[in-house]
This record gives C-alpha cells, sequence and structure tokens, in this order.
C-alpha cells in the first residue's frame, strides 16, 4: 500500500505571528505545485490563526503542538481541540518527547488526548521514541510498544486511519545525531508491527510513520527515500524556507 508522506515543521518556541508571515510569505513560492508529499506547520499557539490565514488556499495545513484532552474548563494555560478547530487549524501533535520531559506528559495523558483528537477529528501526531539511555541498555523495542499500547489503549480499528505516528529517538532530537536510516527502518518495523497486533495489519499498512531528530538537507533523501518511513518531523531545520523546502523537495 503506498502511502503519501507527510512532511511535517515542528517550530517549537519560536517565531512571532510576523516571522511567521515572513516564512510562508518565503517558503509558498520554494513549494508551488508540489503534490508529491503533504505539508503541514506546527507554530506556536500565537502564530496559529496568523499561519492558517497566510496558507489559505494552498494545501498546506497547520496544527498545536499540544492540545488538552478537555474541550473546555479551568486548565490554565493550556489550549483546546475545540479552540484549535475554531482558527482552521486541523492538526496537532500528541506527546512530543519535550511534553514528556519537560511536562510530566505520561503515556495516560497521550491517551486521552489522541482520544480527544479522534473525536473531534483532529488529525493527531502521536510522538514516541527511545532515550540514549534506552537505546544502550537494549530497549528500544519494549519502550516503543509500551508507548503504543498505553497511548493507544481503547483506540479501535474504526477510528485510527486519520493517526499519525512520529518515531522520534530522544538522542536525536536537536542534538545533531540522525538515526542511521537503518536504525530509522529497525525501529519503524517494530511500531508498524505493534499498530498491526493491537489494530490489525491494515489500519497498520496505512498508518504513517514519520521520523523525526535531526533531520537536514543533506540526509532527509538517505531517511525519506526508505519504503517504511512516510515523512519527517522536523524542528530546527525547518524554521528556514530554504532547509525546510529542500527537505520537502528531498
Ligand atoms: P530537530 O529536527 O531540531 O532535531 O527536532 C526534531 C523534533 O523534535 C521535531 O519534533
Amino acid at each position: 500500500m503506498s502511502r503519501k508522506a507527510l512532511i511535517a515543521a515542528n517550530w517549537k518556541m519560536y517565531k512571532t505571528p510576523a516571522e511567521s508571515k515572513a516564512f510562508i510569505d518565503a517558503f509558498l513560492p520554494l513549494v508551488a505545485g508540489h503534490t508529491r508529499d503533504e505539508i503541514a506547520l506546527f507554530p506556536s499557539v500565537t502564530s496559529l490563526a496568523t499561519v492558517v490565514a497566510s496558507l489559505a488556499g494552498t494545501e498546506i495545513r497547520a496544527g498545536l503542538q499540544n492540545m488538552h484532552f478537555a474541550d473546555e474548563g479551568a486548565y490554565t494555560g493550556e489550549t483546546s481541540p475545540l479552540m484549535l478547530k475554531s482558527v482552521g487549524a486541523t492538526h496537532t501533535l500528541i506527546g512530543h518527547s519535550e511534553r514528556r520531559q519537560y511536562f510530566a506528559e505520561s503515556d495516560e495523558i497521550v491517551n486521552r488526548k489522541l482520544h480527544t483528537a479522534l473525536k473531534h477529528d483532529i488529525v493527531p501526531v502521536v510522538c514516541i521514541g527511545e532515550s540514549l539511555a534506552e537505546r544502550e541498555a537494549g530497549d528500544t523495542a519494549s519502550v516503543l510498544k509500551t508507548q503504543i499500547q498505553r497511548g493507544f489503549a481503547g483506540i479501535t480499528a474504526e477510528q485510527a486511519a486519520p493517526i499519525v505516528i512520529a518515531y522520534e529517538p530522544v538522542w536525536a532530537i536537536g542534538t545533531g545525531k540522525t538515526a542511521t536510516p537503518e536504525m530509522a527502518v529497525d525501529a519503524h518495523r517494530i511500531v508498524r508491527a505493534e499498530v498491526a497486533a493491537i489494530l490489525g495489519s491494515e489500519i497498520a499498512q496505512g498508518m504513517r510513520i514519520l521520523y523525526g531528530g535531526s533531520v537536514k538537507p543533506d540526509n532527509a533523501s538517505s531517511l525519506l527515500g526508505q519504503e517504511e518511513i512516510d515523512g519527517a518531523l522536523v524542528g530546527g531545520a525547518s524554521l528556514v524556507p530554504a532547509s525546510f523546502s529542500a527537505i520537502v523537495h528531498y
């Protein structure tokens, strides 16, 4: 089954609305007519409405980097799925390793957010990945399987088609160390097999699994050229139109 790749920009805590618009003004001509892959931008909350407006008339989608599991409520500092949709965004990251590491986001919270996203027809990009210590201890497979089992608890095959997974080894994020294509492919196979075990092989074969962790223009084609790698979630290199568009054109 052929899966359309998704090339996604995670801007993390960078870019004001004006900077976001300037990026898009420069980026759109660089990817005009590019239909091979889907493209999505994940700006900060304060830039989301500007990004959606700047992308109007294009196929490029926008989403939150983090979304709360409740529709509304007394959750200071959080953003709800209804707020995401109200500005015309369509996607959300869930369980990014920086959320897990700095904001105590557990697999149980990831699971609640995943249920919420699907309930609201928001495309969830569920992030998983092992730390360096876990890899060196030989625990990569068990860590990934546990993150999927817990994160996907209660999700049915009927609901699961929109889900995207991003495999982001923590030791490769922002470090300049990239997983080799072989390492990434091995991890993606483990992830897809676990999805198949939980949701069946049809869902697993259709599910896009992105790679993230120091994806740059010079390593994008070796990673994205792999049959098992269905796109990229890009941090640092997505902040500059020339480098992100070079990755899109891998
Ligand atoms: P870098 O591309 O900066 O390593 O970040 C990866 C990432 O965390 C994307 O979500």
